[in-house]
This record gives C-alpha cells, structure tokens and sequence, in this order.
C-alpha cells in the first residue's frame, strides 16, 4: 500500500463501485462506499460479501481475511462521513458529465487539500472534471474493467491539469493493488482499450450491414480462425448495446469520419430495449444462456480485417503521443483478452501485409476507417515491417 493512500473513498455503489471497494478493501484499504440510496448499499455489501465468499471457496483467500476486508467497508449516504480523513476518491456514479462534475466539486469541497481525485469514467473528459475543482493537478482518470475484482486492468488518464506525481502515484496505487496500469497521456476519448475496440466493432457492423456476413459468421470466424475470446457481436451484447452504441457516438463526435457509425445496425435494437445480455435480448438471444457460436461458419468473414482496422487505430494512438505499443497491447490482452496486441501481431505478420489490406479495403469502400495512418506508412517506407526486419513497432 503506498504510504500516503490509506483511507479511500468510493462514490457510487453500482456495478462498478461495489467491486472497486471490495478490491480495496482486500489490499487492506479502510474504505467508504457513498451513494445515495440506502438500499443500493445494502445490495452492495452483499454483493461483496458473495464475491468474497467465492474468493474464498477458490481458496484465493481466507475466511479471515474476507471478513477483515468485509469489516473495512463502511457504507454511507453522507458526503462528511465517507470524505473525513480520506487520501483517495474514486467515483464510480452514472456516465454524465454534469453529474461527475457536481460529484468532483463536493468531493473537493469535502476532502483533505491532499486528496486524490478520480473518475471511472468510460469515455468522459478527465479536464472537464478536474476543472469543477480547485485542485485540478490532483485529478486523474482510474478506469477500471468489469467486474474489477477479477480483471487485471486499468487505465490510468492523465487529465490536461493532471500533475506527475498524481499519475505517478495512481499508477503505483493500481500495482499495489495487484492491478496492472498502462497509462492514456492524453484526455482522449476511448481512451486506449475502447477506441482500438470500437474500430473493430465498426468493420463488424459495415461489413454485415453490407450483407457481407452473417453476424454468426462473423463472431465464428473471429473466435474459431481469428482466435479472439468472443465474437464481435456476442461482445457487444455482453458490455451492453446501449453502451456500446453512446461510446460509439463519442467517438465520432471525437475523430470524425474515421468512426463513422453504423447506426441502421445498432440504433434499432437500442431503442426496441434490447440492450443485450442485461435484457435478455440484442443482436443475440440470451434468455437461455449464452448464444451458441456456429462453428461450420468460421471461414464467412475475413477476420484480417479486424486486425488491420484494429492496427490502424494503434498506430493513430501511436502517432497522438497517447500511448506506448507495449501499453496497447497490454490493455487489448488484459481488458478484452485478445490473443495478443495489435502492434504484436502487426509485427509478427508484417507492417507492409497491414498497409497492403487497408489499401485494399480502402479502395474497395472508400471508408475512412480503412486509410492507413500515415505512421504506419512512414514505417514501411523506413523498412520498419516488423519482427522479421529488426524493427516495426517494436525493435528487435
Ligand atoms: N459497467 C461497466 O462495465 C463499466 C466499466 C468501466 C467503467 N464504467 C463506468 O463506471 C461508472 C459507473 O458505472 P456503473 O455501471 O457502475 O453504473 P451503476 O448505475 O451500476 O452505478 C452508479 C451508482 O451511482 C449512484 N449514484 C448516482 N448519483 C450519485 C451521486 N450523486 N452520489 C453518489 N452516488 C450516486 C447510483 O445510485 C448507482 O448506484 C460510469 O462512469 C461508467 O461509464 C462502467
């Protein structure tokens, strides 16, 4: 545990909060979980005490430890109860902006000059946040994956404002806590792990909105010759298609033509409710359980091509001064569990294969997502094509 974060406070007990506490609590944390509704807490603490209890069937931990950790999670509606005294501020409150702005302002209001402040947020602007305070060096994104007891990643956002010692200390927080951080430099939307993702599902989504491909065909040929964990379409219905389809927008407000949205895929089931597997339904059924992947279809759709759209947005982050190869590749295996990273498989298959299919898809549709990043040209020009060259993203 660093030394200075002892005493943390989680704002919002949902989905997100609940778990953020609990894996704080578990690295020995004293920990508040705000939120307004006294009910909402209640589902909380049991919510951590039934993943805790399976923590401890797994022998991942022991009784004591999970009662220790359960005793150190006080509950509270009380903004002056949960931020006396405390080091560290995560807030986990629903995607809006105003609202995390107001929440920011009374933690800052609220909380020691020294406090930490920080958003979960998927997609939101960090500045925006840190500017309702008056201490906008000490505010950072901590965009943790679902559920956050089990998945290893987070993301740490520096905010315009964001000081090194704060992104400092939050990347060295997450490691204390098991966690593996990669850091976003710039307050971008998406992020690293969701603009990289969100391409993927856009080629998805235009090549069967094309009639290209079934969405079975795709998500078997994904999965079964491609190797990735889940189809694309079985993927968004999991994260949500309300979700998927609001970060969708954000990011082509945020870069324009290059995510242009397939909406006559999306908007529909959206607004019939299905969001999914949260509903029931979405572009799969999942009232019976998961949706059977066909097998005998993996060869419908070419998955080369979620690589090389997947690939292209790297290399733009690349290009943005917003990430490293190695932190790309770490967020893509730990957040999605994908195989391997794109600037990974770009090297091993080869820059110039990359550009030559993204030439070709480009040709054929003309689609911006398609055109090659000029890094990625500028790499191929230099001869920069990957492992068997000595040099492509990564030097060998
Ligand atoms: N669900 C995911 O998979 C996921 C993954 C990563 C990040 N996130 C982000 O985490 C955040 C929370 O998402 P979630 O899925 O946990 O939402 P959720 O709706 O499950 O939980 C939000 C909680 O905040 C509480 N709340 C609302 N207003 C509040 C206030 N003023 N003060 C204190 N508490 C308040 C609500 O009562 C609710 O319990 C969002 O920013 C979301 O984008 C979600």
């Amino acid at each position: 545990m660093p030394e200075e974060i002892r005493r943390v406070a989680v704002i919002g007990g949902g989905m997100m909060g609940h778990g953020i506490a609990q894996v704080f609590a578990m690295k020995g944390h004293e920990v508040s979980l705000l939120d307004i509704d006294e009910e909402i807490l209640r589902n909380a603490m049991q919510r951590i005490e039934w993943s805790l209890r399976k923590f401890v069937e797994k022998r991942r931990i022991r009784e004591e430890d999970a009662e220790a950790a359960l005793s150190r999670i006080k509950p509270t509606t009380s903004y002056e109860e949960a931020l006396k005294d405390v080091d560290f501020v995560v807030e986990a409150v629903p995607e809006n902006l105003e609202l995390k702005k107001k929440v920011f302002a009374k933690v800052d209001e609220l909380s020691p000059p020294h406090t930490i402040i920080a958003s979960n947020t998927s997609t939101l602007s960090i500045t925006e946040m840190g500017r309702a305070t008056k201490r906008p060096e000490k505010t950072v994104g901590m965009h943790w994956f679902n559920p956050p007891q089990l998945m290893q990643l987070i993301e740490v956002v520096r905010g315009d404002d964001t000081s090194d010692e704060t992104v400092e200390a939050v990347m060295e927080l997450s490691r204390s806590l098991g966690k593996t951080p990669i850091l976003c430099r710039k307050d971008v939307r998406g992020f690293i792990v969701n603009r990289v993702l969100g391409a993927v599902f856009n080629e998805a989504y235009w090549a069967y909105h094309r009639g290209e491909a079934s969405k079975e065909g795709i998500d078997s040929s994904v999965k079964f010759s491609g190797g990735f964990p889940m189809g694309w379409f079985e993927l968004s219905d999991y994260v949500g298609l309300d979700i998927v389809y609001e970060v969708g927008r954000i990011l082509y407000q945020a870069y324009g033509e290059r995510f242009k949205p397939c909406e006559e895929v999306i908007e529909p089931l959206v607004k019939e409710g299905k969001l999914g597997q949260k509903t029931g339904q979405g572009f799969y059924d999942w009232r019976k359980g998961r949706p059977r992947i066909p097998f005998d279809l993996s060869d419908e759709y070419d998955y080369e091509r979620s690589w090389a759209v997947a690939v292209n947005e790297a290399a733009w982050l690349i290009h943005d001064d917003v990430a490293s190869p190695e932190d790309i590749d770490t967020g893509m295996k730990l957040g999605t569990g994908w195989p391997q990273g794109p600037c990974e498989y770009a090297d091993r298959r080869g820059l110039d294969k990359i550009l030559g299919k993204l030439n070709e898809l480009y040709e054929r549709y003309g689609m911006e997502m398609y055109r090659p990043c000029p890094l990625l040209r500028e790499y191929v020009e230099k001869g920069w094509t990957g492992k068997a060259a000595g040099r492509g993203f990564y030097k060998y």
